[in-house]
């Protein structure tokens, strides 16, 4: 498809809960060198994982409008949640303005498919965990799917508490069911907080190929992008980065390098309420 060399230079919108999606923002850096990445973490109101479907989709198509306004060319929806219960509506706005949206599921399903002997289990918020969207991809293709709820990794990934007995310990209540000749030969971070509980993860289950959808989605994106026709025209430059959140900005700076695996470049509070101009009023009795 022809496409303007302005499009082309608009930068990659990113978004999730919190800092969780700055796996996806990292990986996105490596495989697409050349791009500009527009970040939104909506810190305000994460944890997303524990609430309705309406409130999620409620969150997520307010942070998309606030990415299309400052202008970009293709939004990657970094978090498992919002994947789950808001992907197709944000594909179908996205679709009407020409805009590629694409989210972590798919990509995260296609790697685990690929090296799973039949027996798959999933990790995730309740949210994605209810939602069922895993569970229905890799239903069709595997002997077994299991799904597991473990909100408590959401905290401790935001807190920093990575390694060490806490987090060995909430690991092992939650995977310890899942260890044995019965449990699953691949397990699916189905997160975007969990990669940096990786180590923890891992030792509670030896021997389990642990699949993270950051890379793999990150190749989905290169590939959307080139299918489009919307790579950068200059492939040599260096892209650059916009890191936004809507609260904490303080929290924010010291715990994005964590999920970055660098220091992370200056980042700005938005406040998207009031970018969308509705009245901060409280409900009469409220
Ligand atoms: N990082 C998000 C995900 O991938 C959710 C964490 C949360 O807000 O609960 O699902």
């Amino acid at each position: 498809m022809p496409q303007s060399p302005d499009r082309k230079r608009l930068p990659i919108g990113v978004f999730d809960s919190g800092v969780g999606g700055l796996t996806v923002l990292a990986a996105l850096r490596r495989a697409l060198p050349a791009e500009d990445l527009l970040y939104l973490g909506d810190t305000a109101r994460v944890p997303y994982g524990a609430r309705s479907a309406e409130t999620v989709r409620a969150y997520a198509r307010r942070v998309s409008a606030h990415l299309w306004r400052e202008g970009i060319k293709a939004l990657v929806v970094a978090c498992n949640t919002a994947t789950t219960y808001a992907l197709g509506e944000l594909q179908r706005a996205g679709a009407r303005r020409g805009l590629p949206v694409i989210g972590v599921i798919a990509p995260g399903v296609d790697q685990a498919l690929a090296r799973t002997r039949g027996d798959v289990a999933v990790l995730g918020t309740e949210g994605t965990v209810r939602g069922g969207r895993y569970q229905a991809a890799l239903g069709p293709h595997v002997r077994r799917v299991r799904a597991l709820a473990c909100p408590l990794f959401v905290p401790l990934a935001e807190e920093g508490w990575t390694r060490g007995p806490v987090a060995e310990l909430v690991a092992e209540r939650y995977l310890g069911p899942l260890r044995g000749p019965d449990g699953p030969d691949t397990v699916i971070l189905g997160c975007t907080h969990y990669p940096i509980l990786r180590q923890v993860i891992a030792a509670a289950l030896p021997g389990v190929a642990l699949v993270d959808s950051a890379d793999a989605t990150a190749a989905a994106a290169a590939a959307l992008l080139a299918d489009a026709g919307l790579l950068h025209p200059d492939p040599s430059r260096a892209g650059r980065e916009r890191l936004m959140v809507t609260d904490n900005l303080r929290r924010f700076r010291e715990t994005a390098g964590r999920f970055l695996g660098r220091e992370p470049g200056p980042a700005e509070l938005v406040d998207l309420i009031a970018a969308e101009g509705a009245p901060l009023v409280f409900a009469e009795g409220a």
